[in-house]
């Protein structure tokens, strides 16, 4: 499959042009919320998985952080790069649940980052894609989740994700939760259509 089309990317093709303005109004503190704490502050590796228009790789490229940053969409993809040319930032061409170009480098990092990017999964991608992504981690890593709950937007793939099933599913892994909070919507029209947020982090222990 052309991964410009991978499965759980429906929509965002056709819809980058107004994404890439929506995405990059908000700030990484209004989408991490109480998870903000979390992200280490020295400079570390950091692997952010549907990056988008990489408005979070920016973010951790300003604090001195290295950016695997990986987005399948070609429209959010190449317009990000251009928002985001910071030579911290490398970008890729890969998708979940394989990450075959990612795997095939056998590098792990310090943080996994999938900001509104795990619900797209089914429920069998999601137990291939936490196989695949535990082998991105070492001792220490830290994982991020934000997953979204409530009405799914026209044209998109999403599914209604818990950070209970995200927690079993990685436990086997050795990775275990240190914050999950559930929250409503900071986006006022998200709001008013009940739209709440899971935030998740784990660490490999
Ligand atoms: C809601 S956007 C979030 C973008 C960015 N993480 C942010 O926080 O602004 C979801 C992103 O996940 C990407 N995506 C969807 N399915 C994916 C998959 N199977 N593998 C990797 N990325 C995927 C989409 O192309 C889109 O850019």
């Amino acid at each position: 499959m052309d991964s410009d089309r991978a499965s759980g990317t429906e929509g965002y093709g056709e819809q980058a042009p107004i994404l890439l303005i929506r995405y990059e109004e908000r700030t990484f503190e209004q989408e991490h919320g109480d998870a903000v704490e979390f992200f280490p502050r020295e400079p570390c590796s950091i692997i952010d998985i549907g990056a988008g228009t990489g408005r979070d790789a920016g973010h951790f490229a300003g604090f001195g952080h290295r950016v695997l940053a990986v987005e399948p969409t070609r429209e959010m993809r190449e317009p990000a790069m251009a928002l985001h040319p910071e030579s911290s930032i490398e970008w890729m061409d890969d998708s979940l649940p394989e990450l075959a170009k990612v795997l095939s480098r056998g590098e792990t990092f310090d943080v996994v980052n999938f900001n509104a990017v795990w619900m797209h999964l089914d429920e069998a991608q999601r137990e291939r894609g936490m196989e695949n992504v535990a082998k991105l981690c070492h001792p220490g890593t830290r994982m991020f989740f934000t997953l979204r709950h409530g009405r799914v937007p026209r044209g998109r793939r999403m599914f209604d994700v818990t950070g209970a099933e995200t927690v079993a599913l990685a436990k086997p892994y050795g990775l275990t939760p240190i914050f999950e909070l559930t929250e409503d919507s900071i986006d006022a029209d998200n709001l008013a259509k009940g739209i709440r947020w899971t935030r998740l982090v784990l660490e490999q222990q």
